[in-house]
């Protein structure tokens, strides 16, 4: 990997990147990083770099001929490569480890262009750069430590630069987590130990107790993370089961009630939807992964006085909607059959809000929807999940429904629609 860093203040940045790790790679040959003076490619012969804006305003802009001259000098150096010339800057893509490992994967040759003063001349961007990157949403004075961190992170994703490609597919931001706490000498510090299970050297264990802290921190220091995870290893399922289960579970001290929903709750509805639905997506769910359940389908439900809501004191804690239509899909199941001659309801969407999961709020929405089809003058209650929702299925077993077979719904195209159905018949 070759990285020109084309900087006003070359020395600053070289004495930064040729210490330590980086600097032992360069020496080994395993990167090359060059940090390039903007100024010796001027054509004036102050060496000017920068000019007042056309249009007035604070401050200078960076020129766009020296920049282009000093690009042209270091790619006729570097020869054809695989490149990229990335512009460092706050309106750029904000800069991840998922940038970092694209970089070093699709790429041997980056040249990282730093503004200052107010940036550089929008033609230059234009005309030459391949990427804008930013560190963050914030304004630095120049590009310099922002292209530092590019380089550091992009260089030790080469082979050859850490000891062990482990030394970073374990790191935070890898695979979406957080690392687990490390702990060295003493094992007893200010009066505080190190784990037990770190002691034990029971390796497996170990194992299992750094996967699980990785999951536990990311869900504490990182919920924006915690919610976009993937988890696809049976393993990795099971801890983060474990995790749902033993935290968050919120007790109900407060007296839980049941009334049909008004135009006001739809906000809290759609909420409890969302975070419903981020749910299912971590447990590759494939239901709900579209715009369904949308407001349109909500304000439906409203107006025909199907929806409704469950509260604990004054908070909307899950809601369900009972509807008294046939459900024409539910005539095509197949692999069984339903109980003949009984007019039905259908519990077609319920969810319980995040923070209730685990307190016991999904046994008390199973008997408000009950208490509603028998308020129909209903005793028989069908519905449907995604094969795949078992928190949903074991609600429906644990409530005494009854696997009838399988069905296919309409209502989200494009997705995974096959769904279990299931019955329940209300005792007289
Ligand atoms: C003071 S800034 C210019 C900001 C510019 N006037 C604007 O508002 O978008 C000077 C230089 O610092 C660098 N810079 C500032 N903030 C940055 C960030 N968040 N990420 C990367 N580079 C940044 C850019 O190279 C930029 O040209």
């Amino acid at each position: 990997m070759r990285i020109d860093i084309l900087t006003l203040f070359p020395d600053t940045v070289n004495a930064v990147l040729h210490e330590s790790i980086l600097g032992r790679a360069a020496k080994k040959g395993a990167v090359e990083i060059n940090c390039v003076q903007i100024r010796d490619y001027t054509e004036n012969k102050q060496n000017q770099v920068d000019d007042y804006p056309y249009g007035g305003g604070f401050g200078c802009v960076m020129m766009a001929q020296p920049l282009k001259s000093c690009l042209e000098a270091v790619i006729r150096q570097a020869g054809e490569r695989r490149r990229r010339v990335i512009y460092l800057s706050p309106q750029g893509q904000t800069y991840t480890q998922e940038t970092a490992k694209r970089l070093q994967r699709d790429y041997d040759h980056l040249v990282l262009v730093c503004g200052h003063y107010e940036g550089v001349d929008e033609r230059f961007i234009e005309a030459c750069v391949d990427e804008e990157l930013s560190l963050g949403d914030f304004v630095l004075t120049g590009g310099e430590i922002a292209a530092m961190a590019v380089a550091d992170s992009v260089c030790r994703l080469v082979p050859g630069v850490l000891a062990d490609e482990q030394c970073y597919t374990g790191e935070s931001h890898w695979d979406g987590l957080l690392e687990y706490p490390q702990y060295t000498r003493p094992e007893v510090w200010e009066g505080r130990a190190v784990p037990e299970v770190l002691l034990q050297g029971d390796h497996a264990k170990v194992e299992r107790w750094r996967r699980r802290q990785q999951f536990e921190r990311t869900r504490r220091k990182r919920p924006d993370m915690y919610e976009k995870l993937r988890v696809t290893e049976p393993e990795d399922l099971q801890i983060l089961r474990e995790i749902e289960k033993s935290t968050g579970r919120i007790q109900l001290t407060e007296p839980v009630t049941c009334r049909p929903a008004a135009e006001a709750d739809l906000p809290a509805v759609l909420e409890i939807v969302e975070q419903a639905r981020a749910g299912l997506r971590k447990f590759h769910v494939d239901q709900w992964q579209g715009p369904y359940p949308d407001e349109k389908a909500f304000r439906f439900d409203l107006d025909r006085g199907e929806c409704f809501v469950l509260l604990h004191g004054e908070e909307i804690a899950a809601f369900f909607t009972l509807s008294t239509r046939e459900e024409k899909t539910y005539a095509g199941i197949t692999d069984g059959k339903w109980t003949e001659g009984m007019a039905y309801c259908v519990l077609h969407r319920a969810a319980v809000a995040a923070k209730y999961r685990g307190s016991g709020m999904a046994d008390k929405l199973m008997r408000a929807v009950e208490e509603q089809a028998r308020a129909y003058g209903l005793r028989c209650i069908r519905t449907d999940t995604h094969r795949k929702n078992k928190p949903m299925q074991r609600l429906l077993r644990d409530s005494g429904y009854r696997y009838r077979g399988n069905i296919q719904v309409l209502v989200e195209p494009g997705h995974d629609t096959a769904r279990q159905a299931y019955e329940k018949i209300l005792k007289r």
